[in-house]
C-alpha cells in the first residue's frame, strides 16, 4: 500500500460547502474497513460512506435491514482510524430513529463510540432531522429509492419518473434541507430531478444513480470493483476490468466524478 499522507487536513463540512459553491465536484465512496479505509484516503476521496450496505455486500444479506447500530459502530470505527483526510458519514440503519430521542441516542454512539462526522438517514423525516440538528448532530438525507422501505417498494427500482412523484421528491428535498440537513444523498432518480434538486439545494447534494449533474457522486466500492454478490447495477461502473489494481480503479474514479465524465448516459436514468 501507498504511503499515509503527513499531517494533512481533515475535511469539515465546511470544506464540502465550499466544494459546491466553487462548482468542484465532490467523490465518495463506501468503505468498512480499515484497509480500504485508507486506501480511499490516498486516492484523495473527499467523503467515506461507511453505508449499511455493508448488509449486502460484507454480511451477503439480500437486503440492509439485518444491520444493527453495533455493526455500523464496529465499522465505522474501523475506517474511522485509518483516514486521515476524508470526512466520514455512517448510515443510521433500519428502526434506529423510529422518534427523536431514540435517534438522538443512536446518533450520539455513531459519533462518540464509531466517531462519524455526520449520521445519515433515509426519507422525509422532518422531525428527526430537526431534533438531531438542534442537538449537534449533523445530518444527511437520503432521498429517491430507500433500500430500508425495499419491502414496501418490492423493487429496487428507480424513483421520481412521473411529474407528480418528481415534484413530490423536489419538495422533500426542499424539505430535508430546511429542517437543518446539511448534505443530500439522492439514488436512482432521473438525472433531470436530480438537476434540478442540485440547482435549488444550496447544500451539497450527492447522486447515486442520478446523472452527472449532482455536486458529488458515490458508488458502493464493491459495486464499482465488480466483486459484489449479484448483479452490478446499471448506474454503477466497473472500474477495475480496466485498471491494474484497486488504487488505480479508485483513482480513475474520483478523476471521472472530478471531471464530470462519471456518470455517463449509459449509468444514468
Ligand atoms: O448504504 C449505502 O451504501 C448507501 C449508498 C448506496 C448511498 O446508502
Amino acid at each position: 500500500m501507498s504511503q499515509h499522507h503527513s499531517n494533512v487536513k481533515q475535511l469539515s463540512i465546511v470544506d464540502l460547502q465550499q466544494m459546491k459553491h466553487k462548482a468542484e465536484k465532490i467523490s465518495c465512496l463506501t468503505a468498512y474497513d480499515a484497509s480500504f479505509s485508507a486506501l480511499l484516503d490516498n486516492a484523495d476521496i473527499d467523503i467515506i460512506l461507511v453505508g449499511d450496505s455493508l448488509g449486502m455486500v460484507i454480511q451477503g444479506n439480500e437486503t440492509t435491514l439485518a444491520v444493527t447500530l453495533t455493526d455500523m459502530i464496529y465499522h465505522c470505527r474501523c475506517v474511522v482510524d485509518a483516514r486521515q483526510r476524508a470526512f466520514v458519514v455512517a448510515d443510521l440503519p433500519f428502526m434506529s430513529y423510529p422518534t427523536p430521542l431514540i435517534a438522538a441516542e443512536n446518533s450520539a454512539q455513531l459519533m462518540q463510540q464509531g466517531r462519524a462526522q455526520m449520521v445519515k438517514l433515509e426519507g422525509t423525516r422532518l422531525e428527526i432531522i430537526e431534533f438531531l440538528v438542534e442537538q449537534g448532530i449533523p445530518v444527511c438525507g437520503h432521498l429517491g429509492l430507500l433500500p430500508q422501505s425495499i419491502n414496501q417498494l418490492g423493487r429496487y427500482l428507480i424513483q421520481g419518473k412521473d411529474k407528480q412523484q418528481a415534484d413530490k421528491i423536489l419538495a422533500d428535498a426542499l424539505a430535508v434541507e430546511k429542517a437543518g440537513a446539511s448534505l443530500l444523498v439522492v439514488e436512482c432518480v432521473p438525472a433531470s430531478l436530480a438537476q434540478k434538486i442540485t440547482e435549488q439545494l444550496t447544500i451539497p447534494v450527492i447522486g447515486i444513480g442520478a446523472g452527472v449533474d449532482c455536486d458529488g457522486q458515490v458508488l458502493v466500492l464493491y459495486d464499482m470493483l465488480n466483486i459484489s454478490l449479484g448483479k452490478r447495477p446499471k448506474f454503477s461502473k466497473d472500474y477495475l476490468t480496466d485498471n491494474i489494481d484497486i488504487e488505480a480503479a479508485v483513482k480513475a474514479y474520483i478523476n471521472e466524478v472530478k471531471q464530470g465524465t462519471f456518470p455517463s448516459l449509459e449509468h444514468s436514468f
